[in-house]
């Protein structure tokens, strides 16, 4: 009888790369349950890793592509904070003027080019669908931090992980989307997330700036519960309550942003009254639809979801690259 020969403990374990079947992140209609179960668990892992200094060189010798047409704070810097901290090296190009767009050249053409400078590309644009566009340009993933009133796929991915990591699950939870769900990319991109899972949403807009009826009906035709009201009192009885700013550049009537702009101001009192101890998430920036005083309130994610969204892109870069990590436990 020969005994089971005990494993070589020099030798790591073998890395495995997750069944993951997107090289590219352009919309939130493109996951299944499964899929978002792996970037979440993905992003746990970056976690882990990045607490144990251990997430430095994964991407090293990888290029990244920050390609912002609009404007933006968190999405670009936390992109390139993740390329960084995974130890890649990031090139970019912020806004039209300094970009050879404004001198007549295509995306098509735009994205050709840099196919030949990066490895990966995210691309943040005014015009809705422009990320398909300059996907199907290359070969080299794409991924979308915006188009339009849209989309923003990763945002709302990191949205999801700070559920889970504040709520500690999405099943069974009440949501409050609050503010601007008509032109609100990060609202229409969530809102399909959570059709995977078992949510009731509360949808608190005024009338003009309520979900588009193409959201509502995918809502319909997948029997998700939903309410509609006006009244913020409502997110009282939601475990979050997920608010948003008006979105001033989407306006083609610069009157109806004015007579909208002040819809709604959430504060501290307010937060409090609420009996569930709501989870007060906010995508950024803010402006007057939610005072500075609801800061410090344990409940008030909006800073932690800052961290959560690096991880989240790091966890994004290695799926789309393909690039497998490390095992979590140390070896000898
Ligand atoms: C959002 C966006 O750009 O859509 N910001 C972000 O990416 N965190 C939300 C907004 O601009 O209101």
């Amino acid at each position: 009888m020969f005994a089971t020969p005990s494993p070589d403990p020099m030798l790591a374990p073998p890395m495995e790369f997750p069944d993951f079947p997107h090289t590219n992140i352009l919309d939130a209609d493109q996951f299944s349950r499964k899929d978002l179960e792996v970037i979440l668990e993905q992003t746990g892992k970056m976690e882990q890793l990045e607490q144990a200094r251990r997430a430095f060189g994964l991407l090293e010798g990888r290029i990244l592509a920050s390609l912002f047409f609009e404007s933006s704070t968190r999405t670009r810097l936390s992109f390139e904070t993740a390329m960084n901290r995974l130890g890649g090296r990031v090139i970019s190009t912020v806004g039209f003027q300094f970009s050879s767009i404004s001198k007549g050249e295509t995306l098509y053409d735009t994205m050709k080019m840099i196919e030949a400078y990066a490895d990966i590309a995210v691309i943040r644009h005014p015009v809705e669908g422009s990320s398909r566009i300059a996907s199907a340009a290359v070969q080299m993933p794409v991924i979308n931090a915006g188009d339009g009133s849209g989309q923003h796929p990763t945002q709302a991915l990191l949205d999801l992980y700070t559920m889970f990591k504040e709520r500690g699950g999405v099943d069974g939870l009440r949501v409050a989307f609050v503010g601007d769900l008509k032109f609100g990319r990060t609202i229409h991109s969530l809102i399909k997330l959570l059709q995977h899972y078992d949510v009731e949403m509360v949808l608190i807009s005024p009338v003009d700036l309520a979900l588009p009826e193409s959201y509502r009906k995918e809502l319909r035709k997948k029997n998700k519960v939903f309410e509609e009201t006006e009244d913020t009192k409502a997110l009282w009885d939601c475990d979050v309550a997920y608010v948003t700013r008006i979105q001033e550049e989407r306006f083609v009537d610069r009157s109806e942003f004015e007579r909208l702009k002040n819809s709604y101001s959430i504060n501290r009192a307010f937060v409090m009254a609420s009996r569930k101890s709501t989870l007060i998430m906010h995508p950024l920036p803010r402006v007057q639809e939610l005072s500075t005083d609801v800061d410090d309130l344990p409940n008030a994610a909006y800073f932690r979801m800052a961290h959560y969204g690096v991880l989240v892109r790091m966890a994004l870069l290695t799926l789309c690259l393909r690039v497998p990590l490390p095992p979590l436990t140390p070896t000898l």
